[in-house]
């Protein structure tokens, strides 16, 4: 089959070299990739926004199978697009139509659906700019800290946490009445602060029938032992050692299990990826958010410890048959450290380039997630978040010791990196 996986962070540079390795694989592309999606398959400067020029493609290149790397084509209906399209039927897209991507494309939307499916959440309501008043009055009933989301897509950086009542009430008025994030703000979602530990739980879903893949912990914010500001993350693991058998059994019966069932029930079609953002709430498992796409860079330690042919789990989708599937996964660790530009997530300089030490290790995966290569065939960065370096072991001290060594064998100038990552797993 020929394949064409959007988009050109590190998630992708994740799926594209999962797809080379199945057999099942013709020719591979990526739009627009970047120099390490180009080390796998054909980067193709298509804009992943304008369907037309990738039905065009999609065509000419008798492509079987697209998958949607981030959300910002979902949430605009790249595969209500195809599907309206009868010569583009025998393309599968992988990821949700427009309304079953409003879970992730609007905070409010996923909160009422959650309500409506008794799937368990923070407490919260919605408003808009005419109910400031009642929006002050919510927030008074809350206790510190307070969390304000913006309803609609802000590039991970929509949601404020306030220490105390006036923070809130100035965040509430930049947000109502300002538009601090533009459209994405005209509704807003206040919520209950959830005291916890955060996770990420991965479902492949076709509409009838679905898979659990592994379980995953971010590192959001730039600074060690999650202080500053908040990123695309610095890192990630995977298993989560403290997500036990039993938490992840409640996780599938509170929460997997409803919010597919009330998708059906809603008579949203949903098929492909449904990413949980957790809080882990003394036993008790809340939805944070939910994402209709794999996270960056969570997807960088998941699929590395896939087993099972991607390409064959992927082309379950379409005919509903992932139930024909037997998914296995290796019991080993991933770890893996971001390394981004110096400045980063504020403003940082790119064009520097980078150094990939011929002693590093074979086993170790280097997702790019922002990098080129220049006419003089030299690799650079050009990103705030540049490669991400990832390795295995049965152990995950060992893991983490690992990652870190061969972190050290890839230079740029100003490289940053948080030294922490999976640490503070180690001592829960
Ligand atoms: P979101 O974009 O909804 O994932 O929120 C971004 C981050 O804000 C999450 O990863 C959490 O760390 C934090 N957060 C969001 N909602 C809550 C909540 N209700 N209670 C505590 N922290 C939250
Ligand atoms: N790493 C968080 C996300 O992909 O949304």
């Amino acid at each position: 089959m020929n394949i064409l996986v959007l988009g050109s962070g590190g998630r992708e540079s994740a799926f594209i070299k999962k797809i080379i390795e199945s057999p099942q694989t013709e020719a591979l592309y990526a739009a627009p990739g970047n120099a390490g999606t180009a080390l796998w398959a054909e980067n193709i400067p298509l804009d992943i926004e304008n369907f037309a020029s990738i039905k065009d493609f999609a065509i000419k290149k008798q492509i079987g199978m697209i998958l949607v790397g981030p959300e910002l084509p979902l949430v605009k209906g790249i595969h209500d697009y195809f599907l309206a399209d009868s010569t583009m039927r025998d393309i599968k897209i992988i990821g949700p139509c427009k309304s079953g991507a409003r879970l992730e494309g609007s905070k409010s939307f996923a909160k009422d659906f959650m309500k409506r499916a008794g799937i368990p959440t923070a407490a919260y309501q919605s408003f808009k700019s005419d109910q400031i008043e009642s929006a002050r009055v919510f927030l008074r009933t809350l206790k510190p800290p307070y969390v304000l989301k913006a309803d609609g897509l802000a590039s991970g950086k929509g949601v404020l946490i306030a220490e105390n009542l006036q923070q809130a009430e100035e965040a509430l008025e930049e947000m109502l009445l300002q538009k601090k994030f533009g459209s994405a703000s005209e509704t807003l979602v206040i919520e209950e602060f959830l005291q916890g530990i955060e996770f990420s739980v991965f479902v492949l879903t076709d509409g009838k029938n679905y898979k659990i893949l592994p379980s995953a912990k971010d590192y959001k914010k730039i600074g060690e032992k999650d202080q500053g500001l908040n990123t695309g993350g610095m890192g990630a693991v995977s298993p989560v050692p403290f997500v036990e058998d039993a938490l992840m059994r409640k996780v599938e019966e509170k929460i997997i299990i409803p919010t597919l069932s009330q998708l059906q029930k809603e008579k949203i079609p949903y098929s492909g990826f449904l990413f949980i953002g957790l809080m882990k709430v003394g036993d008790e498992p809340y939805v944070i958010e939910y994402n209709v796409r794999m996270g960056d860079p969570e997807t960088e330690v998941v699929l590395p410890r896939i087993e099972s042919d991607f390409v064959e789990l992927l082309s379950s989708v379409a005919p509903k048959k992932l139930d024909e599937i037997k998914l296995k996964i290796k019991s080993e660790f991933a770890v893996c450290v971001m390394l981004a530009s110096g400045g980063y997530p504020e403003k940082y300089k790119t064009n520097y380039p980078i150094e990939i030490g011929a002693d590093i290790a074979a086993e170790t995966y280097l997702f790019h997630a922002g990098s080129f290569v220049d006419e003089l065939g030299t690799m650079r960065t050009n990103a705030g978040r540049v490669i991400a370096v990832t390795t295995l072991d049965p152990d995950l001290r060992t893991a983490i010791k690992k990652t870190y060594t061969q972190v050290d064998k890839v230079k740029f100038k100003d490289r940053y990196f948080r030294g922490d990552i999976g640490k503070d797993l180690l001592c829960i």
